[in-house]
């Protein structure tokens, strides 16, 4: 069979192309850890408060790490502040009581869209202690530049 230079050099890009683009799926989820929030589990959005699972919000000791209950509102996030011990998994649980948000910790690979009607959950490990800063990362409305929290990674006591 006779294939021209081009097409060959065509062929070979686009083959080289899906390679990269497998590797990069592959170095971002197995290497970084990012993965798409895929747990799927519903809430009704207007009983957000009195609902067992989200009625206490904060850090509740789960081993072998922490769950962090929070609620995501135009604008703020509840708690405002939140304190978890490093080196350990920390599972968040949030959910949203009105419209859609964003909860990013700013310079980790904690990161999640908040979609009222379900609750989204994802469990990181933090090495360094320190002050991180919590985002919303989807338009909201008027208030959304003003809708952070705080992360507080505490070295866990000897
Ligand atoms: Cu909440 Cu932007």
């Amino acid at each position: 069979m006779n294939v021209s230079l081009y097409e060959k050099i065509w062929m070979w890009a686009a083959g080289g192309l899906i390679v990269a683009f497998v590797v990069t799926v592959l170095v971002t989820s197995v290497g970084g850890a990012l993965q798409p929030p895929s747990h799927v589990e519903t809430i009704d959005p207007t009983t957000v408060f009195t609902d067992a699972r989200f009625a206490h919000q904060g850090v509740t000791t789960t081993a072998p790490g922490v769950t962090v209950v929070t609620v995501a509102m135009t604008f703020a996030f509840v708690p405002n502040e939140i304190h978890v011990p490093a080196h350990r998994p920390v599972t968040f649980r949030i959910t949203s009581t009105d419209v859609t948000h964003g909860f990013e910790i700013v310079g980790t690979n904690g990161n999640t869209m908040v979609v009222p009607g379900y609750v989204s959950q994802f469990t990181t490990t933090f090495d360094r202690p320190g002050e991180y800063l919590i985002v919303c990362n989807e338009y909201c409305g008027q208030g959304h530049h003003l809708m952070s929290a705080k992360l507080i990674v505490e070295e866990a006591k000897p």
